[in-house]
Formats: structure tokens, sequence, C-alpha cells
């Protein structure tokens, strides 16, 4: 089948290349030229593992091009797929559709026989109909349901496993009541319906509902835990114990149960926020989301009253090592990672920031202008007064601590991911604090 992309960004691409890899012939736009420009000669703008390699193969077997020009993507295409971002709107919280609605406009005058249009953008309940009016009010010669249809088709991918995550997912949610759009998405999905992945055929709204009650209850399962950790502080428990002990129980589940600096990305934040301001106006308020987001957003300035405690009550010309900036590891995305509050915090206290992030400094310059950065662990903990890790990279997870020791001013460590062990660091000589653990 013919698929367009519109958007070629952290989702339009892994989503693009995943189905020229299931072997349709896809074409990805992208309205940034040097994004395009860099994709056109063989390199990848983002880091994510096994994209690159994806990118290679599929063009070379000539299922997979990229372009600026909408028109010619759009008029052969069976599928055009929205793909582009939803941020929070500045101001009130709600998702920001202005990017959808223009890329409606644009599709809606390019179309040319029926087409299937679908959302893969997070997008409120109710964005589907209002993309369908869009098409309709533009093209007033096509009628819904006879020469185009509009689908939600959430995306679910996760950065850092984003290719496995498309190819093999726990589900696939469409959300049609068309017949016709239905046969277009079996069709694109076809490799996964033969490994049995379960395929949620809902309406259009649901389906959009689906996306945000996911990431709401996700985000929520991350703050109980990080609460969860705050008590064990104060009761000298350990909240890695209590993740396990309550994770064990089938009906809870392991995942998501890492007690940390609070969640970022480019997801759960504007999603908690948009879903919250989608049930307020709807009368039907979702109390339990908005304390998740008031306690997400507390949390990371209390990880920096952390680091601020660990070197003594104050940070003033003190010089702190940071390990880790994006979000999460495997990415080099920064939006709304923890790192961004927390080293804002400790600048602003006087404290001289030394960071380093194997895949996220070039973008962390755009948010974080004002500290150094350095090309590796050691350059970075050189001279500090104190060592903070803010992102779990496997590469912080065995560093040669003699050797950390011999290089620091003071041997702090403040690690908000819990990947050391809180005796071995106390044996090494190591003054350590973690996130909800006993000293
Ligand atoms: N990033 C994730 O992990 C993830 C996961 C699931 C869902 N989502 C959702 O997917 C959507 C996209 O997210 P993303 O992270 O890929 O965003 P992104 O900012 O990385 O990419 C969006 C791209 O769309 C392009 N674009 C905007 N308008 C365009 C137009 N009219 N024509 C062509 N290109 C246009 C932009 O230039 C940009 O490259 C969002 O709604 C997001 O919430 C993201």
């Amino acid at each position: 089948m013919r698929v367009t992309m519109i958007g070629t960004g952290y989702v339009g691409l892994v989503s693009g290349v995943c189905f020229a890899d299931f072997g349709h012939e896809v074409v990805c736009v992208d309205k940034d030229p040097a994004k395009i420009d860099v994709l056109n000669n063989g390199g990848v703008p983002i880091f994510e593992p096994g994209l690159a390699e994806l990118v290679e193969k599929n063009m070379h077997a000539k299922h997979l091009t990229f372009t600026t020009e909408t028109e010619e993507a759009v008029k052969s295409a069976d599928a055009v797929f929205i793909a582009v971002g939803t941020p929070s709107r500045r101001g009130d919280g709600h998702a920001d559709l202005s990017y959808v609605y223009a890329a409606a406009e644009e599709i809606a005058n390019y179309m040319d026989g029926y087409t299937v249009i679908v959302t893969k953008s997070t997008v409120p309940v109710g964005t589907g109909d209002e993309v369908e009016a869009i098409i309709a009010k533009a093209r007033p010669d096509l009628q819904p349901g006879r020469d185009f249809d509009v689908v939600s088709n959430p995306e679910f991918l996760r950065e850092g496993a984003a290719i496995t995550d498309f190819k093999r997912p726990d589900r696939v949610v469409v959300g049609t009541d068309s017949e016709a759009a239905r046969t277009v998405m079996r069709g694109l999905y076809r490799p996964l319906f033969i490994n049995e992945t379960p395929i949620v055929f809902t309406n259009r709204r649901t389906s959009e509902l689906i996306k945000y009650a996911g990431n709401a209850f996700l985000a929520t399962k991350i703050t109980f835990i990080n609460e969860m950790a705050d008590l064990c502080e104060k009761l000298g428990a350990n909240v890695q114990e209590v993740s396990r002990g309550i994770g064990l129980d089938g009906r809870i589940g392991k995942k998501f149960l890492h007690a940390g600096p609070g969640y970022g990305g480019s997801c759960f934040p504007k999603d908690t926020l948009a879903v919250v301001r989608t049930a307020q106006e709807a009368g039907a308020p979702l109390k339990i989301i908005e304390a998740v987001v008031a306690v997400n957003d507390a949390r990371k300035e209390k990880m920096a009253d952390k680091v601020i405690e660990g070197v003594g009550g104050n940070v003033k010309g003190k010089t702190i090592a940071v390990l880790g900036l994006a979000f999460k590891p495997n990415t080099d995305d920064m939006r709304e990672s923890p790192a961004i509050a927390i080293i804002n915090k400790l600048s602003a206290a006087g404290a001289n920031i030394r960071a380093y992030d194997p895949e996220a400094m070039s973008e962390a310059k755009h948010q974080l202008p004002d500290i150094a950065y350095c090309t590796n662990s050691y350059e970075c903990i050189d001279g500090a007064d104190a060592l903070v890790i803010i992102t779990e990279w496997d590469q912080f997870r065995a560093l040669d601590f003699a050797r950390v020791k011999s290089m620091m001013v003071e041997p702090v460590l403040i690690d908000l991911r819990n990947i050391y062990n809180p005796i071995r660091m106390a044996e090494q000589g190591f003054t350590y604090i973690s996130v909800g653990r006993p000293d």
C-alpha cells in the first residue's frame, strides 16, 4: 500500500520506516527542509537505537523516500498519517492542535481518490471530528465515508525502544466506524495480524481517549512510587523492595515502579495536562491526575533540594558534575527532562554545573546554554564537589569509583535513579544519597 507520513519526527519517522519495512511504499514529509536534507543524505536527525540501519535498508530497497513536498506525496496515497507535534498550548495546558489542523488542510487540498487520513498524533477527544470537518469544508466535492475517512490510530511507542515497540506492540488501537477504513488499516498492519497482535477496533472518540488514559495511568504509577519513596525516607524503609514486593502482584505489575526524579519527556507532561483540561471542561474532573501533575512538578524542585542538602546545604561556588541529561536513556530527547528543572535550580543557587550525556548534549545546549559540557563521564567528574546521576544510561552503571574518588574534591554521589548499592558505595568511602532507600 502507499503510505504518506506528514511529520517526520520521533513518531512519524519511526512509523514511516517500520511501515516501509512491512513492505509498504512510504513517503515521509516534513516541512523542516534541514531534517529532510539529513535523511536524503543518508543521515538520521534523531538518536533512536536501530533506526539508522532500518532507514538505510528501506531507502536502498526503494520503499522509503523523504520530501518537503506534500502535494505529490498525498496525491498518490492510500493512507495519509498525521504525525505532527501536539505540544501544550501556552497558558492553559490544552493540546495545541494548530499543526494537526494545518496538516489536515494541506492534505485536503491534494487528496485524490478514496483516502484514509489517520491521526497518529496524540489528540484530544473530538479532534478526528474536527479534522473531518476541515477536510469537508476545504473540499466540498468530497464526502466523508465515501471519498475519505478519518481514523484515530494513536501511537504507543517508547523512545529508546521505538522500533521494537512499533513492530511488536502490545496492541494496536484503531478508531473508526467505517468498514472501508478498517480494511485499509488491516492491510497496513497485516504483519501484526499474522503475529496475533491484539488489534482493538473501536470508535474514533474512544480511541483518542485510550491514548490519554494510558499515559495518565502510567504517569500515576510513576508518581505513586515517587511519593512512596519519600515516605520510605521518613520511615527507614526501602522503596526498591516495596516496588518488588508490590510489583510481583500480577494485578499491579512490575513496570513503571522505579522511584526517581519525576517523569518528563515529550508525552507524559503534556498529555496529563491536556487530559486534565479536557476533563475539567467536560465537567468530569480527573482529580487523581490533577494531583499527579502537581506532585510531579514539585518533585523536580525537591530533587534539586536533595542535591543542595547533599553538599551541606549550600551549592554557591561548588562544582556539581551531572551525568545524564535526556529524559531517559537511549534517546537524545530533552523535552521536559527533569534535568532541566534540577540544573536550573542548582545554577540559580550558585552552583557551577558540568554535564555529560552520551546523546543529548546538542539538544541540551538549546535549553541549558550556560553550563559546561564535557566529552565523557570522567572529564565531567574531574574536580567536582558532588556527582549527580540524573539519567541512568548503561555507561553510568559501571563507573570506576576508585578513579572517581581520586578525581573529586569531595566523594559525594547523589544517585537520583538508584543504580548503585548504598552499602557498596559506603564501603568505597562515598557519601551516597539515593531515592527512597536507607543510607
Ligand atoms: N515522541 C514520542 O515518544 C511519542 C509517542 C507516542 C505519541 N507521540 C505523539 O506523536 C506526535 C508527534 O510527536 P513527535 O515526538 O514525533 O514530534 P516531533 O516534534 O519530533 O515531530 C513532529 C514533526 O512534524 C513536522 N511538521 C509539523 N507540521 C507539519 C506539516 N504541516 N507538514 C509536514 N511536517 C510537519 C515538524 O517539522 C516535526 O519534524 C505528538 O502528538 C506526540 O504526542 C509521541
